[in-house]
């Protein structure tokens, strides 16, 4: 008999075009197999009030309030995803993947923009009272690759965080790296120029063992 296994919150991180999103998917899906009770979310967004104010975000609307406001937006939508969608989730003994999470401030406002990393870490913890993911997957690309993946002809479209310009990705990606290297226990860290079914079944493998996960 399969031992119980509690909810765990898993988040995946990286830059533009990493394929994240896929393999969030493809993770949730395979939890599901096991008859585990798994929601996939994202951020910004993941709530209705959340995907609101996703839409100001990265429709551009919100540019002219400056870096501050901006970044204090995506803590208000992350305070909505939590209290209504991630925690209840948890508490429920469900397992949470999702696409971006806090870190992604503390890497696109702070190491991107320039914001201080202690002002955000506070914001962060007001938006999220404290709550951390289990386990954080970092999808690794050099910038131009993931850049180029994100403009081809089939893609969806620039939002305005993608079309900046390389310079603010290459300080994006060097955040993610610094954030793993500081928190190894939470971090893995993974080469996303993989196949995507190998890095699946890579992230398998590191999530059944990381989260004691017996299939
Ligand atoms: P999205 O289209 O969801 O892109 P991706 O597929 O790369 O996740 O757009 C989200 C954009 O918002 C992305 O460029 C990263 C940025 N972002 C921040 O700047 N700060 C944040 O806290 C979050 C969650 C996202």
């Amino acid at each position: 008999m399969r031992p119980a296994v509690r909810g765990r919150f898993i988040t995946f991180e990286g830059g533009e075009g990493t394929g994240k999103s896929t393999q969030a998917a493809m993770l949730a899906d395979r939890l599901k197999t096991f008859g585990l009770g798994v929601v996939l979310t994202r951020e910004p967004g993941g709530s209705p009030g959340a995907e609101a104010i996703r839409h100001v975000i990265l429709s551009g609307a919100a540019k002219p309030l400056g870096p501050h406001a901006e970044a204090i937006l995506f803590a208000a939508a992350r305070d909505d995803h939590v209290r209504q969608v991630i925690r209840p989730a948890l508490a429920a003994g469900h397992w949470v993947i999702s696409d971006r999470f806090a870190d992604s401030t503390l890497v696109y406002q702070g190491s991107g923009r320039g914001l201080d990393i202690d002002d955000l870490s506070s914001v962060i913890s007001f938006a999220t009272a404290g709550l951390r993911p289990d386990m954080t997957i970092l999808l690794d690309l050099p910038v131009e690759i993931g850049l180029a993946r994100k403009h081809a002809p089939d893609g969806e479209g620039w939002n305005r965080f993608e079309a900046e310009a390389l310079a603010f990705h290459s300080r994006v990606r060097a955040g993610y790296h610094a954030l793993a290297n500081r928190e190894p226990a939470r971090w893995r860290c993974l080469d996303g120029l993989q196949s995507a079914e190998k890095l699946a079944d890579e992230i398998w493998r590191l999530v059944a063992k990381r989260m004691e996960f017996e299939p």
